[in-house]
């Protein structure tokens, strides 16, 4: 809501969200205490244009939040596909499934609210395509739960490895959840079972391809 210049413009020319996805947008300001978690417009739009592009058939993701980027990547899905979205704090729980059951991918949206690393190690579904948005401090563990979930071709998109900045600096920025995000695009970074771009995006966003 609250965007730089470059990105207001970025939004301007860009397709816009529906407007289930504004009001989702707006609820989220209004009845959440850190708004800003929620992905937003531009990174909507580019969450669903990607998903779109892997038309996946099994999407998780990890932090859903009020459930805005989860409406995104669902825009991608395949007719019978299906999108797990998973998030440990029960006071987002009403409006994520109040606006899941108010969009068209209602039947296809399941939400698990759960801890991510038990919801990782208590089942073996493999996804085509991942987005990982939760505790950050816990990046690199979810990296490695996540990889039996993943086949040679399944994308992982990870938020917030920019950390607003603060890895750029880790003399002057060595908080805990600052050194879990440098440690986990440490090891992305040397990993050769993926390929990878970092993108400066809003607070950065790396794809992750499996190619072996
Ligand atoms: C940045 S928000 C997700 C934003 C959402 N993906 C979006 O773009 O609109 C991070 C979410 O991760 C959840 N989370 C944090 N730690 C978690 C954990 N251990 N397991 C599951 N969810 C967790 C938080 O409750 C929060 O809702």
């Amino acid at each position: 809501m609250f965007d730089s210049p470059i990105e207001a413009y970025c939004r301007q020319f860009s397709s816009q969200p529906s407007s289930l996805l504004s009001e989702l947008e707006r609820t989220t300001y209004i009845r959440s205490v850190y708004p800003k978690m929620l992905s937003g417009a531009l990174q909507g739009r580019l969450l669903s244009f990607v998903s779109k592009l892997v038309a996946p058939k099994k999407i998780l993701e990890i932090g859903t939040f009020t459930g805005y980027s989860a409406l995104c990547l669902a825009e991608g899905l395949q007719d019978d596909g299906e999108l797990i979205t998973v998030d440990s704090n029960p006071e987002i729980e009403s409006i994520a499934r109040l606006f899941f059951e108010k969009s068209t991918y209602c039947s296809q949206i399941k939400f698990i609210l759960s801890d991510a690393a038990d919801y990782l190690a208590g089942n073996d579904t493999i996804f085509d395509l991942i987005f990982l948005d939760a505790d950050k401090r816990a990046y690199l563990d979810y990296f490695n739960q996540l990889i039996p979930h993943t086949h040679v071709g399944t994308l992982i998109i990870a938020d917030n490895v920019l950390w607003g900045g603060k890895v750029l600096d880790l003399e002057k920025n060595h908080d805990r959840d600052t050194l879990a995000v440098h440690a986990f695009n440490s090891a992305v970074s040397e990993d050769v079972r993926f390929e990878k771009v970092l993108l400066p995006v809003r607070d950065g966003l790396t794809f992750i391809r499996r190619i072996r």
